[in-house]
């Protein structure tokens, strides 16, 4: 089954996973933030891909973007239009975007790449939305994270990668707390992989971070205090020159 239809069937799951700070803590604590820091000043259209039920859509709306929210889910799309802080929400697969050439200066992919099952069309065609001067920006789970798994949940745990870091396989990312399980396959890329997308879309890499929590920011929370050791994230701003 493709990607994008098991994240259709899982709207609710991750709804209910993406809203709570008690779930999704590493979202409220620190990573929007540090990914908002990572974005250019408003401009005239910013597209969010991929962006499910639109919790970071109306934290760009906060921030002053004038955004349209993008999502090939019917069920994810349907929960962002209900949301009062959400503005403009389309059904639209990242790989055929319903939106014209060079419409924006920016353009947001947060923790949606590895979930698409084409990742080269759906940078290029992020891209061609992009007016030149334009920036592509991207969040992903960190490819050392999707390349292995920690041995326990002990913060000292050792991480191991049993097979390949460089193969593209299935990531089954999975989530078990406080009573909510949620378990949902994403692809694991190498790094590589965003690098090569990029550049093919003749977008030019200005800031690449791995963002990793404070000590603080998971304090109560041991099995995220292993974060702080090694990289869960990584954020790249990308520039499509000015002609
Ligand atoms: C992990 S969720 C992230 C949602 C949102 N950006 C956030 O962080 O709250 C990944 C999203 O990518 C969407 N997605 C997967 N394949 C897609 C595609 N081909 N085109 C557009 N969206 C896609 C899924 O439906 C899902 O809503």
């Amino acid at each position: 089954m493709a990607l994008r239809e098991i994240w259709d069937r899982a709207a609710q799951a991750w709804g209910n996973f993406a809203a709570s700070p008690d779930h999704d803590h590493l979202y409220w604590a620190f990573h929007r933030l540090r990914f908002l820091d990572l974005l250019p000043p408003p401009g005239r259209l910013t597209v969010d891909l991929g962006a499910g039920e639109g919790r970071l859509t109306a934290e760009l709306a906060r921030a002053g973007h004038r955004v349209v929210a993008i999502d090939s889910s019917p069920a994810m799309v349907s929960r962002a239009v209900q949301r009062a802080d959400v503005g403009r929400a389309l059904v639209g697969d990242a790989s055929r975007l319903p939106l014209p050439d060079s419409v924006a200066d920016l353009a947001v992919a947060f923790m949606s790449l590895q979930d698409m099952d084409d990742l080269a069309i759906a940078v290029a065609e992020g891209a061609r939305v992009l007016c030149p001067g334009g920036r592509f920006c991207l969040a992903v789970a960190h490819p050392v994270r999707s390349a292995g798994g920690f041995e326990s949940k002990d913060p000292g745990s050792p991480f191991t990668i049993a097979g390949s870091y460089f193969e593209r396989q299935p990531w089954p990312w999975r989530h078990s707390h406080s009573g909510m399980t949620i378990s949902i396959p994403s692809e694991h890329r190498p790094l590589e992989a965003y690098s090569a997308a990029l550049e093919d879309a003749g977008l030019l890499i200005e800031s690449l971070r791995e963002p990793a929590p404070d000590p603080e920011a998971v304090a109560g929370r041991p099995p995220l205090l292993r974060w702080t050791r090694l990289p869960c994230f990584l954020h790249i701003r990308a520039l499509k020159p000015p002609r």
